[in-house]
């Protein structure tokens, strides 16, 4: 998240679309790769079901900037698991995975959390068994815990009686698996995203209407799939989350979500909120891996939000942003009528009484429909206890209620967000003090021209000796971003202690009104970062002095001189690019940097290159020694309880041990090169 011209966040890619990616991997012939799969609840469960099934998958244990490897033995080669396979609160898991065991020899029962398990299952059991598979239920009829015994199946024609994706995906699964034509026909369109999957894969998927039903079938399945090669976009979902923030909480700051997913099968919520008011650019990006994505931005809502209908064929293109348009409407003029929604009483919770119970319970006025709700906008303070029922999405919803103006709201169970976002709230918050600290609208909205107003962030860290200050300035200047050195930034407002009257006695007691008096300021010639202190350029040298060196670190391990700064450091970003360098940049400043990069070498390279900093081939002792020197400071630098070093989440890690300075700086120009194509909107 940054703050150029407004706040820019990324969201979690897309749950629907990474358990697929991770099913079908499963099912292809090789080896897939699947870039950005988030860690969220739901895809760790079916990431694990399918490995309890002897597919090999690499790469979740890692921060999640790692692809995920999966080599995929063939249609019908998985193996059976030692135990019951527990797809926790997965709904989309269970049903694809359900479809898929009905084609493998197998006998597998699937089992889930309370919420998972109250879910209706017939709706996929039915049309399994007419394909020849055997369901069984455990314990209830029609719920979890399941047990699916496959093997050769019947080619099927489906007629569902409500579109669902994933009933729909589960028939297409079984089909390809067994190798069988199935058709799916559905009374409104339902999310494609296996559809689109399966065409990648090799298999011919042919859609349309068919008289009054959309029709998905797979006339000719391939007798292999082709393995996977994609990465994930945002979740537009989660994404949603944050465009009700902006349209309730503030009016003032847009808010930019990068590369967020925008197949048209999923953004139906698009069109409503510009119905109540809300200003919502699409700014695409293409289609990497089949998937349209890009940026959506909110100039927030001007006139104030209006109330709306939504029914019909627009809900399934928005059958999990219903929780949204309840919460904008608690806030708009007049009543919303939501109808043609009785699938939202089958999902994670019964998502029309959690959304009616709640509602009424802060104080806003609903009435409930079988398949849907009234709600009465008001403007008076709402408060109280929100239940969250197990669920994600009420809980997120009403999260971002409770953060717009007027609103006090006590969430029962954050944690459930998990599933779909895991740190939803810290990310709230961090936009929350965004919007708090205040930045003036910057105006007319300035990605009315291409590219305006969109900076890339590359932040730089590393330890002492890695090359990132040579490196860091060096891409800067390739590419033609600012360089902001914050080493600079934290040794002027040592420089400028100095000279004040408080010398360097008690840094730690320093107030906000004397930081303040001190008048820090950055400006930028070619790229290259300048300070004022109280007005007046400092020249280099001057920042390099050797009282400063003894003190830098002193002063900027103190919580409020980092605090001061950290707007300050913000505000460089703007422009085309900021390439910033700092032990926290990844983490604290530019958490949301579209590149971080860790650079690390070995200890002993990095001592040879300080002492060839400070201008002498060294001796091997005085390497090693050096060497000795450097591993006590990582071992502070990386326990020190302020700006600790630690690599931030998605960084890269570059060693640099082998690669000369030219070499580093190609190594990071590549990273950046494709978020320079990407900002080209077509
Ligand atoms: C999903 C389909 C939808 C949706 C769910 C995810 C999917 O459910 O509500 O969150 O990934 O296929 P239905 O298929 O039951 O409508």
């Amino acid at each position: 998240m940054d703050r150029g011209e407004g706040l820019t966040i990324r969201v979690p890619g897309d749950k629907s679309i990474t358990q697929r990616a991770l099913i079908l991997g499963a099912l292809a012939d090789g080896e897939s790769r699947i870039g950005a799969v988030p860690r969220g609840g739901d895809p760790l469960a079916t990431a694990r079901a399918v490995a309890a099934l002897g597919v090999e998958v690499r790469g979740l244990d890692g921060a999640g900037s790692e692809p995920v490897r999966i080599r995929g033995p063939g249609l019908r080669r998985w193996t059976q698991p030692a135990g019951a396979l527990d797809l926790c609160n997965s709904g989309t898991g269970t049903r694809l995975l359900s479809g898929a065991l009905a084609a493998q020899p197998l006998e597998v029962v699937l089992r889930g959390d309370a919420s998972l398990s109250q879910r209706p299952m017939e709706r996929i059991a039915a049309p399994l068994r007419r394909m020849g598979a055997s369901v069984d239920y455990l314990e209830r009829p029609g719920v979890l815990p399941m047990r699916i015994g496959g093997g050769a199946l019947t080619s099927v024609r489906h007629d569902g009686e409500v579109a669902s994706a994933q009933v729909k995906s589960a028939i297409l699964l079984a089909g390809i698996g067994a190798g069988v034509p199935v058709e799916v026909r559905e009374p409104h369109r339902s999310r494609d995203h296996s559809e689109r999957m399966l065409e990648a894969m090799g298999a011919e998927v042919v859609e349309g209407w068919r008289g009054d039903a959309w029709s998905v079938r797979l006339a000719d399945p391939p007798a292999r799939l082709e393995p996977l090669d994609m990465d994930i976009p945002g979740d537009f979902s989660s994404a949603t989350f944050f465009i009700a923030w902006a349209a309730l909480a503030t009016g003032q700051l847009p808010v930019t979500i990068r590369s967020v997913g925008l197949n048209p099968t999923r953004t139906g919520l698009l069109p409503v909120l510009a119905r109540m008011g809300v200003d919502v650019e699409v700014l695409p990006r293409g289609a990497p891996g089949g998937e349209p994505a890009g940026d959506l931005r909110v100039a927030g809502q001007g006139a104030g939000l209006q109330a709306v209908e939504v029914g019909g064929d627009e809900v399934p293109g928005l059958i999990d942003e219903v929780p949204i348009v309840a919460v904008l409407a608690a806030r708009a003029d007049g009543v919303t009528r939501i109808s043609g929604a009785a699938e939202l009483r089958v999902k994670e919770s019964d998502r029309l009484a959690a959304l009616a119970v709640n509602l009424r319970r802060i104080g806003v006025a609903v009435e409930e429909f079988p398949d849907g709700l009234e709600i009465r906008g008001t403007g008076k303070p709402l408060s109280g206890r929100v239940e969250c029922f197990h669920d994600h999405r009420i809980a997120m919803a009403f999260g971002v209620l409770g953060a717009s103006p007027g609103c006090d709201l006590a969430i029962d169970d954050p944690g459930v967000a998990d599933v779909s976002f895991p740190g939803f709230w810290e990310l709230l918050a961090r936009v929350e003090r965004h919007s708090v600290a205040g930045a003036p609208h910057p105006g007319p909205t300035p990605a009315a021209s291409p590219g305006a107003g969109r900076c890339i962030v590359v932040a730089v860290d590393g330890s002492a000796g890695s090359g990132k200050s040579t490196t860091a300035a060096a891409v800067a200047r390739r590419l033609g971003f600012r360089h902001l050195d914050s080493g600079a930034l934290y040794r002027a407002v040592t420089l400028a202690l100095l000279e004040s009257e408080r010398g360097s006695e008690d840094v730690e007691d320093v107030t906000p009104a004397e930081l303040d008096a001190l008048r820090i300021g950055l400006e930028w010639h070619d790229g290259t970062m300048h300070v004022r202190i109280r007005g007046t350029l400092v020249p280099d040298e001057a920042l390099r002095e050797s009282r400063v060196t003894s003190e830098v670190s002193r002063v900027s391990a103190v919580p409020l001189v980092r605090d001061h700064l950290l707007e300050l450091q913000r505000s460089a970003a703007a422009g085309p690019g900021l390439v910033a360098e700092g032990r926290d940049m990844g983490t604290v400043i530019f958490p949301s940097a579209e590149v971080k990069v860790h650079l690390d070498a070995e200890i002993r390279e990095r001592a040879r290159r300080r002492l060839l900093q400070r201008g002498r081939q060294p001796a091997p002792e005085e390497v090693d020694a050096e060497a000795a020197r450097l591993e006590r400071r990582d071992q502070r630098d990386s326990t020190r309880a302020i700006a600790p070093l630690s690599r931030a989440e998605g960084a890269v890690t570059v060693d640099t041990t082998e690669l000369d300075p030219p070499g580093q700086t190609e190594v990071i120009v590549q990273l950046v090169l494709p978020f320079l194509t990407s900002v080209e909107y077509n």
